[in-house]
């Protein structure tokens, strides 16, 4: 069984009205467990309309969503974020910079719990595991622990936020282009971070990137999205193998769109 099943799913953002905009067309996608896939696509394709759709951020119109078989299609967001781990692009979103380290770690702890009640003491039990993750991203923020978010840096951030998106291991993973807003350097860094993350916990990922070597590189699949669909879709050695320039000439093919950057660039 597939760990996430979309089937035909439509969203028309705006009916009725003159900006009415179907921007997701009958889309179907089916996700294995253990998947790591890359999304790519031209601007407003409609890629973070369909990570939206699937942590219920926007409501689909029609179709629906199987998460382990269960149609997620009418459950509430704050529910369907028990089992579905997001990070933006922006390195503000991820974090309350009014908060420490250990208080963000704190509340990504209480994710999927029973209780959702949070309280700012932590305890040295709690602490020890906020460490061993922070450890992970190899950066030494679990020496800051009662350093407020906002004295770090973008890439910190990031890092921080996706060591909060898997504290909890989360059935899925949702990216969408989280190293988009960082420089090269640093994009690097929390991409390899990334990586290591994914296998290590073996998570299942949807990751959005307009940065063609990353979606060749990392991930066991690739996907193209095109006018609300999928219109590529290559895993394996196939994917392997690709080339910038062969994904370039793909992307050409399927969406008859003149070949520049920007037509992919601009995530
Ligand atoms: N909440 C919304 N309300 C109205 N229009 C939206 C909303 N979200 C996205 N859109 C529109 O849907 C189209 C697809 O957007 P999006 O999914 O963000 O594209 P992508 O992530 O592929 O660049 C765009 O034209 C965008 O303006
Ligand atoms: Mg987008």
């Amino acid at each position: 069984m597939a760990l996430l099943t979309l089937s035909q799913i439509h969203k028309t953002f705006e009916k009725g009205t003159v900006n009415e905009n179907h921007v997701l067309r009958g889309l179907d996608l089916e996700v294995n467990q253990g998947d790591f896939i890359s999304i790519i696509g031209g601007n407003g394709a409609g890629k973070s309309t369909l990570l939206n759709s699937i942590s219920g951020a926007v409501t689909i119109d029609e179709g629906d969503i199987l998460l382990e078989g269960q149609s997620i299609r009418k459950t509430a967001v704050s529910q369907r974020a028990k089992d579905i781990s997001r990070v933006f692009q922006d390195p503000r979103m991820g974090t309350a910079t009014n908060l420490t380290i250990e208080e963000n770690m704190a509340i990504a702890y209480l994710r999927g719990k029973k209780r959702h009640l949070f309280k700012k003491a932590v305890t040295d039990k709690d602490r020890e595991i906020f460490k061993a993750a922070l450890a992970e991203l190899d950066l030494g923020l679990e020496n800051r622990l009662k350093t407020d978010a906002a004295f770090l840096s973008g890439g910190q951030r990031q890092a921080l936020t996706l060591a909060m998106a898997t504290l909890v291991r989360p059935k899925l993973l949702l990216l969408d282009e989280h190293t988009a807003a960082l420089d090269p350097k640093t994009s690097e860094m929390v991409m390899r971070l990334t990586k290591k993350i994914v296998e290590e916990q073996g998570l299942t990922t949807l990751m959005i990137t307009h940065n063609m070597e990353h979606a060749i590189t990392y991930g066991n699949r690739l996907v193209m999205l095109y006018h609300g669909k999928i219109v590529v879709d290559i895993s394996g050695e196939e994917k392997k193998n690709l080339t910038v320039a062969q994904l370039m000439d793909l992307f050409h093919k399927n969406s008859g769109q003149a070949l520049t950057d920007d037509a992919l660039v601009l995530g």
